[in-house]
């Protein structure tokens, strides 16, 4: 099974892309095929409708999405809402490309947690006509800190982590396997 990670921040030592790389350990120790979009090693140009061509980059990004049987996106809290940058790269989007494939919101806000950020994620999922997942993960500034795995310290953050991710793969696999019985 494959799943597509994207890390929507282009800030260094960003904590929403720790998080993300602590799913990714997870998911990789379950053997799941894993890959990493992050968007602050992979710049995307702005999104104009008039593009002619796809920059390079996005189609790194879009093939990635293509090719995935589940999404986890990962996003910043910024002004009650989700990051530019993850905006931007989800505007390249189309529901050919999300319909029907489950998603895992998770943030990381200043504050307590950044419930905002994930309300409007899974807004523009739907509109995507992706399957939110029913969990969701926020990571508030109490819980920034990793320890040397690259997992959250807080041993109930790391829990709530994991049972997440967990429901997200019965979730992917549930899903997978249903299209599967139905070709
Ligand atoms: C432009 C901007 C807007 C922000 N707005 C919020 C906000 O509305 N609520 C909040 O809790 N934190 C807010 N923060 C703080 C960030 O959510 C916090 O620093 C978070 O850890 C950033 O994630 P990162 O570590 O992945 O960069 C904001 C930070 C920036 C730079």
């Amino acid at each position: 099974m494959k799943i597509t990670l994207i890390a929507g921040s282009n800030r260094e030592g960003a904590t929403s892309t720790s998080l993300l790389r602590s799913i990714e350990r997870l998911l990789k120790d379950q053997h799941l095929s894993v890959t990493f979009v992050d968007l602050r090693e992979l710049p995307l140009p702005l999104y104009s409708p008039d593009a002619e061509a796809l920059h390079p980059n996005v189609q790194r990004m879009v093939e990635a999405v293509a090719d995935a049987e589940g999404l986890i996106l990962a996003t910043p809290e910024y002004h009650g809402s989700i990051s530019g940058v993850l905006k931007n790269a989800l505007d390249y989007m189309h529901a050919g490309l999300v319909a029907g494939k489950p998603v895992l919101s998770v943030s990381s806000a200043g504050g307590p947690m950044g419930v905002s950020s994930l309300l409007h994620l899974q807004g523009i999922v739907r509109n995507l006509h992706g399957v939110n997942c029913p969990e969701w993960i926020s990571i508030g500034a109490s819980y920034h800190s990793f320890d040397s795995d690259g997992h959250p310290s807080d041993e109930g953050m790391r829990g709530r982590v994991d049972s997440a991710v967990g429901k997200f793969v019965d979730l992917t696999r549930k899903l997978a396997a249903g299209v599967e019985a139905a070709i």
